[in-house]
């Protein structure tokens, strides 16, 4: 049986590998490859933090009764401040800047590897745990429908 974590984390697994495929293409100046793998990795990622922030982080606060000063203000704050990288990530893509494009992408690599890493090791399991087992297997299902309507 399929948990919220393992669900996200496979998620969190398979944007570092789009985020990968476009700092390849970057680095052999191959701008369609990187304007199409860095859309997809933008895309990809919005998703991901539109599916926490509109459906994960309010259940967990719900659950949990931790809202304000708790766990999800952090992670929000911090997808608010992965938003200049974006915009730089596109913006360079655009502009068939590679420099310009893998200083963004390293810098976000950077922030995400500490984020996912603080929702994989304490918000995605505390939610498994707090939901119950039947709350929390309509969930996956919820977070499965919203990640396959990428593909
Ligand atoms: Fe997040
Ligand atoms: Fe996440």
């Amino acid at each position: 049986m399929e948990s919220i974590n393992d669900c996200m984390t496979r998620d969190h697994a398979a944007c570092d590998a789009s985020l990968e495929r476009a700092a390849d293409a970057a680095h052999s100046a191959d701008w369609p490859a990187l304007q199409r793998e860095a859309g997809a990795f933008l895309a990809h990622i919005a998703r991901h933090i539109e599916l926490e922030e509109d459906l994960l982080f309010p259940a967990f606060e719900q659950s949990t009764g931790m809202s304000s000063g708790g766990p999800t203000e952090t992670m929000r704050s911090e997808h608010v401040q992965m938003q200049p990288l974006f915009a730089q990530m596109r913006d360079a893509a655009t502009a068939k800047d590679a420099a310009g494009y893998l200083g963004a992408a390293q810098a976000m690599q950077e922030i995400l590897q500490l984020h996912n890493m603080k929702e994989e090791q304490m918000m995605y399991p505390m939610l498994d745990q707090s939901l119950g087992a039947q709350a929390a297997a309509a969930m996956v299902d919820e977070c499965r429908r919203a990640l396959d309507a990428l593909a």
